[in-house]
């Protein structure tokens, strides 16, 4: 198909048919592969100079962090998919002792802080792009795309052992029904989970385009968006845990950024950004009540001020990048307490 008319990636539901657009700007390796999202934004926000260090928790291509090096800062990313980081390294060799990969998952920020001598106790900014790159979902072998066919994999990290073919073919309809709609918001959840079970009773689901087409059959249509974008979304959450690991991944911000020090993150669906959310609502309080309290007390977890609400990608950015169309952005800065 060619790639102007193909659906667009699985991850995204502000989906037009289009599919990803790429700049023909003058652009890096890199950003041929995945379009860095909100960065003017973020640039603005975390003003990169040499003096600081700045963790990118969700390194990908690097899109982001070669802008941070440019401007002289230093830059610890980490991704948990080493063939991702591999790349990045590769793409940001020139910048030196400035970069420093590390293969890990955000969760664990501050183990692998611990582990790493290069890791300092603290940082001027930390940024988190959830979610998978543009690259990640046009890897037909790993599995996260309904557009070619691929094994049903969706791992962001190969050493993780549930693939999404173990939850399709072993989640008994109910749960799978669970996750359809819990992660993917999809409404014709328990249709589709009926759908799998009673395929897979004849043989097992192993392929991308085996489930999708099965999906299609099964589900409703909403829209223009591909019928399987949702339960292919739903099953990348789970496989990957992402919604179990994001309040863990926010958490390190209190530890590891530095007085006056900048988060930035960026979500593509609605159920993440509600998570940063209320993270960001529960810690940017002075005071905290509860019906049982005679009076309202202090936050003990007043630990961020928001220097502005929700931000997402100008028109120009969104028709350029359909990927930012779903992208939502928001910022906090560490507090001194
Ligand atoms: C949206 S991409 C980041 C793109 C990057 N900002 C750029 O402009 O090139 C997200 C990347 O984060 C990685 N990732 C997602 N969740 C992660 C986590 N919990 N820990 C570590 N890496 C993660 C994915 O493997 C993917 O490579």
């Amino acid at each position: 198909m060619p790639r102007s008319t193909r659906w667009q990636n699985p991850s995204d539901f502000s989906i037009q048919p289009e599919g990803i657009v790429k700049t023909t700007s003058n652009q890096a390796l890199g950003d041929a592969c995945h379009v860095p999202v909100l960065l003017q934004e973020i640039l603005e926000f975390f003003q990169p100079e040499p003096r600081m260090c700045i963790i990118d928790g969700t390194l990908g291509f690097g899109g982001h962090s070669e802008r941070f090096l440019q401007a002289g800062a230093r830059v610890i990313g980490v991704d948990q998919d080493p063939e991702a980081l591999e790349r990045a390294i590769e793409r940001l060799s020139g910048f030196g002792h400035q970069f420093q990969g590390i293969r890990g998952n955000a969760a664990s920020l501050d183990l692998l802080a611990k582990s790493h001598e290069a890791f300092p106790q603290q940082v001027d900014a930390m940024l988190f792009d959830l979610g998978v790159s543009s690259w990640q979902l046009d890897q037909a072998e790993r599995g996260f795309s309904f557009q070619e066919d691929g094994p049903l994999d969706m791992r962001m990290d190969p050493d993780q052992t549930t693939t999404a073919a173990d939850l399709v073919n072993q989640l008994s309809e109910e749960a799978l029904a669970d996750v359809l709609w819990t992660y993917g918001e999809e409404r014709g959840s328990r249709g589709i989970a009926k759908a799998l079970v009673a395929r897979r009773q004849e043989r097992s689901f192993e392929t991308t385009l085996d489930l999708a087409n099965v999906i299609s059959r099964g589900g409703r249509r909403s829209g223009k968006i591909h019928p399987a974008t949702r339960s292919f979304q739903a099953l990348r959450i789970a496989v990957n845990r992402e919604l179990d690991v994001l309040p863990e991944m926010l958490s390190h911000a209190v530890s590891l950024l530095k007085p006056g020090g900048k988060l930035a993150v960026i979500s593509f669906h609605s159920l993440e950004d509600r998570i940063v959310k209320r993270f960001l609502r529960a810690h940017s309080q002075a005071m905290v009540d509860d019906p049982t309290w005679p009076e309202p007390r202090l936050n003990p977890d007043y630990h961020f001020d928001l220097p502005a609400k929700l931000i997402q990608a100008t028109p120009e950015e969104a028709s350029q990048n359909p990927r930012a169309r779903s992208a939502k952005l928001r910022f906090a800065i560490r507090r001194a307490t």
